[in-house]
């Protein structure tokens, strides 16, 4: 719920700008106050008598400028909310934004607001991959803008590819969890692996498997959402990166490895990620030519290290909670009591991945968790009430051993 949160919306001048509207009609349905300001660009694309309908609020606008700056200045409208949100974060406004300019009136509300800022980009893709705005990006993140998308999708313009804005229940979810209240990890430090891992055979070729990273980058909006410091290690996934998270990108299992250990010291480890077990021993520097009537070549393998059985080592760097997941076609419970310890964690998450489940991929997971104490089925979830569950027990774990006996 957003009962009583105060939201300024900078609507700028995209096609994606239609879906500030629904985006207004969700925040007002979860009890927010919303302010628009409307770029000059913007205007173009939606009226301001549509915003202020939605918003039942009066819509600030650069062509009358003057009157609202006596009205209301620029700084009292920053003053006034809880949270910015750029919709859509055009590569202009963004570029702005970067920029330090203060050319109109949403700039210069960006510029002098001391709030968190919100930016869920839309563009054309090559625009979006342009060396400008990846900088423009970069320079935003450092200095606290949180993103939201963009999405891999079709666009407007007829092109596809991650440009396209997210939809309004996702920067409704990111605005929830940029203001929750209920920050029980805040100040603790967690970190996710997800995603499948990239084994190279040759420069072009490689061993992987089918984890989307779905469910691994669930959890780790959910830790943020409950005030963690989270780092994600993710794999090469299509899924993007979660708002509020740092996203780390690797490709091999021992590229993972590192990541997770120059993350350094973290309260909570989470490892979601389908590590490839093997990797191939002397992958090829160039491509491997076939030879007409040979036979195909040999692909020697030699063992991945294990990333949640290091993680869970004893030591004084050991995370207080560290949790597994088990991927299993059969004795799905049985095997994965074995894995908790055999690896060595805290918790293991069990989930069957035999094709006719479709939890590769898929929106929803049935998963058990088990623990010292026991095994607990859970219900089918989406993979984001799965997270959702899971962070809030693992928040209560952290709390102590009385809060957690008294969740049970
Ligand atoms: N895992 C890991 N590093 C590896 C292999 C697995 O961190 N090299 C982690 C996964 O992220 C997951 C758990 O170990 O949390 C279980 O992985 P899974 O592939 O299901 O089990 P394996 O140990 O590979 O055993 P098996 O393949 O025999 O089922």
């Amino acid at each position: 719920m957003l009962q009583g949160k105060r939201i300024l919306l900078i609507v700028a001048g995209g096609i994606a700008a239609f879906k500030a509207l629904e985006l207004i009609r969700r925040l007002r349905e979860r009890g927010a106050a919303v302010r628009c300001i409307l770029t000059e660009a913007g205007a173009r694309f939606v009226t301001p008598l549509s915003l202020q309908a939605l918003s039942e609020d009066r819509v600030y606008t650069d062509m009358f400028s003057l009157t609202d700056e006596s009205e209301m200045g620029h700084i009292q409208l920053s003053r006034d909310a809880d949270l910015l949100v750029v919709v859509p974060a055009t590569a202009n406004i963004l570029a702005r934004m970067a920029g330090g300019l203060a050319d109109d009136l949403a700039a210069t509300v960006l510029l002098a607001t001391d709030k968190p800022v919100l930016a869920a980009p839309a563009m054309n893709v090559r625009m979006w991959t342009h060396a400008a705005t990846v900088a423009n990006v970069e320079i935003l993140k450092t200095r606290g803008v949180t993103f939201v998308g963009p999405n891999d999708g079709a666009m407007a313009c007829n092109e596809h590819g991650p440009g396209r804005m997210s939809e309004p229940e996702e920067i409704v979810a990111a605005i929830e969890s940029m203001l929750a209240t209920n920050r029980p990890l805040a100040g603790k430090r967690a970190l996710v692996t997800s995603g499948p891992t990239r084994e190279a055979i040759d420069p072009v070729r490689y061993i992987s498997n089918h984890s989307s990273g779905k469910q691994g980058h669930a959890i780790a909006t959910a830790l943020a959402r409950l005030g963690a410091e989270v780092t994600l290690v993710s794999g090469p996934v299509a899924v993007v990166d979660p708002p509020g998270v740092r996203t780390i990108h690797v490709d091999s299992a021992d590229q993972m490895l590192a990541a997770c250990l120059a993350a350094g010291a973290v309260d909570i480890a989470v490892c979601a990620a389908a590590v490839a077990d093997w990797k191939v021993t002397a992958p090829s520097g160039a491509k491997i030519k076939k030879k007409v009537g040979a036979q195909p070549p040999p692909l020697e393998l030699s063992p991945n290290p294990d990333i949640l059985a290091t993680l869970s080592k004893p030591g004084p760097r050991r995370p207080a909670l560290v949790v597994g997941f088990a991927a299993e076609t059969e004795n799905l419970v049985a095997n994965a009591i074995d894995k908790r310890v055999r690896k060595g964690c805290d918790w293991i998450v069990a989930n069957d991945v035999s094709p006719a489940i479709g939890t590769f991929g898929g929106e929803r997971n049935t998963v058990h968790l088990i623990s010292t104490v026991g095994v607990e089925n859970w219900p089918t979830l989406t993979k984001g009430e799965v997270a959702g569950r899971l962070a809030a027990r693992m928040a209560l774990h952290l709390a102590g051993p009385r809060s957690a006996a008294a969740a049970e």
